[in-house]
């Protein structure tokens, strides 16, 4: 399967809605807030991962000023993850933090033992918890922070 990346438009919608409700119910994200953050573009980066056909199998976005950034999101549809779009979507969100910030935080799932692998293994490392972070499931976040390494600043 060939994926492209590129910057996520509010045509897209529809489809990442879709795929929110796929891998993130019942903590989603609305169209509203998702419309609310592409007209942010001076501080936001979202990206789509698209198929050959042109359909959205993943997003990311990232939100970054210059004291830090966050990633925001990040999501690949079940039939097309582990094939390394998820991987992907971070570096480019990463490259793009380490030219605008000086550190990237996120916040992961507690029980979310892949993604929070995939984060150690881009450097970043746990900082704390939050209690009850998403909502409405009440599930606990774990905190992870990552430097922007000194070459890239
Ligand atoms: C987390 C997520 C975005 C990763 O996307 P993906 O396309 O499946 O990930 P990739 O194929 O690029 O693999 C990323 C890494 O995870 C590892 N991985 C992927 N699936 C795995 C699995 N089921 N078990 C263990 N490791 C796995 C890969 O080996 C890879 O390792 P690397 O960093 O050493 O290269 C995806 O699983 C997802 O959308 N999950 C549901 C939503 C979610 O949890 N989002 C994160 C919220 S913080």
């Amino acid at each position: 399967m060939t994926v492209t990346l590129r910057d996520m438009t509010r045509a897209d919608l529809p489809a990442v809605l879709v795929l929110e409700e796929e891998l993130f119910a019942p903590d989603t994200w609305t169209a509203a807030m998702y419309r609310d953050e592409l007209a942010r573009t001076d501080t936001r980066h979202y990206l789509v991962a698209v198929d050959g056909a042109g359909a959205v199998v993943g997003y990311a976005g990232l939100i970054a000023y210059p004291e830090e950034a966050h990633i925001a999101t990040i999501g690949v549809t079940v039939s097309a993850q582990g094939r390394g779009v998820g991987a992907r979507l971070l570096d480019t969100l990463l490259t793009e933090a380490d030219d605008r910030s000086q550190v990237v935080l996120l916040e992961v799932r507690a029980d979310n033992e892949v993604a929070q692998g995939l984060y150690r293994r881009r450097g970043f490392t746990e900082i704390g918890r939050r209690r009850g972070y998403y909502q409405p499931s009440n599930t606990d976040a774990v905190v992870m922070s990552r430097e922007v390494p000194a070459r890239a600043r």
